[in-house]
């Protein structure tokens, strides 16, 4: 018989359910129900309201799970970090599903998740120098192995894919941002308005973004004043900050590079799907000789099948967390 790993994620706002299957890592099956556009009305995340869909998305996601729960050898789930009210939700259903199969339970880190996603249906490749890029984070990550994991450099503000979603928000665009203005940037010309590049001169390993949402809010309201917000503004605008956000991250990497040249780098997390910034690191990686690692694009954003790739770390060396013991945390540094 197959036996799986069935895994859940609900850190944010996509709800999303895989299995697994332990011996293989085969994907047996995946689903992910997003509620980009129930928060796009609001310009961003309401916790609130984000509970309140996972509470009726994940049952049914479950549901299409049940011919194989006689399969299931364990059940994993995002435990942090993350919105409360949203990791609540999978602790709820995990709790009941590990109390009614009677199986273990694996309480899965976030962020490691994203790390993982890197080897969805094969094997892990660490060390890797890994550069996190998401909603909630910014981190440069030195990842020797599954429990020896550390962050040399994060932000001091605002998350990269936070930036692009806030720069969305003061031109109308939807929610998340970070597509619609990679798209948008796509063709104009990224020289037409010029923001500094944040902490350029600071001796700082560090990442900042909110100083460019400043610069950037500063600069709206005065296309506004002159009645010049136009259409070519907006994607000259969108192409301008892409090019400084992007070049920030490079220029702390590099950085890194020099000191420490990585053999292997990696590109994780929910705004590595963005094709400016993949083009900039594999030039960075190619001029210091290091083999550059990408998820797939479909599973950049969060999801649960990089949960169930990790999920088959801890299984092997038996992480398990009792059903008592298995609590949420919002926590972001966990390495
Ligand atoms: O990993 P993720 O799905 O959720 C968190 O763990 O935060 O990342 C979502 C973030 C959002 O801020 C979104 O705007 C950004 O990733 N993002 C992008 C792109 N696609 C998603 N940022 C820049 N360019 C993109 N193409
Ligand atoms: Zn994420």
């Amino acid at each position: 018989m197959q036996e799986m790993i069935l895994s859940i994620e609900s850190s944010c706002d996509d709800s999303s359910i895989a299995l697994t299957e332990i011996k293989t890592k085969k994907l047996i099956f995946h689903k992910k129900i997003s509620q980009e556009l129930e928060h796009s009305k609001f310009g961003g995340v309401v916790p609130e309201l984000a509970a309140r869909m996972h509470a009726e998305a994940l049952p049914k996601i479950l549901e299409e799970c049940k011919p194989y729960f006689k399969n299931l050898k364990a059940v994993a789930l995002t435990t942090e970090p993350g919105l409360s009210v949203s990791l609540m939700e999978g602790l709820a259903l995990a709790k009941g599903l590990g109390l009614g199969l009677n199986i273990p339970l694996i309480s899965s880190n976030h962020l490691k998740g994203h790390i993982y996603s890197l080897f969805i249906e094969k094997e892990a490749s660490l060390p890797c120098l890994i550069l996190l890029v998401s909603g909630g984070h910014t981190e440069l990550i030195e990842a020797n192995s599954l429990n020896n994991m550390s962050v040399l450099a994060s932000t001091l503000d605002d998350s990269f894919g936070e930036s692009f979603d806030k720069l969305a928000k003061m031109l109308n665009l939807s929610y998340p941002g970070g597509p619609v203005i990679e798209k948008l940037a796509i063709n104009a010309d990224e020289n037409a308005f010029s923001f500094p590049v944040p902490l350029k001169n600071s001796p700082k390993f560090a990442f900042s973004y909110s100083g460019l949402k400043n610069a950037l809010r500063l600069k709206i309201e005065e296309l506004k004043a002159k009645d010049e917000l136009n259409d070519k503004n907006i994607k000259n605008l969108c192409a301008s900050f892409q090019k400084v956000a992007v070049e920030h991250l490079l220029q702390k990497t590099k950085k890194y590079f020099r000191l420490n040249p990585p053999k292997n780098f990696a590109l994780v997390g929910g705004a590595s799907a963005n094709l400016y910034l993949r083009a900039k690191v594999q030039k960075l990686c190619d001029e210091f000789g290091t083999k550059l690692l990408l998820a797939k694009l479909e599973y950049c954003s969060d999801n649960a099948v990089m949960i169930g790739r990790l999920a088959l770390e801890q299984y092997k060396i038996k992480d398990f967390t009792p059903l008592h013991e298995l609590d949420i945390s919002s926590k972001s540094r966990v390495f």
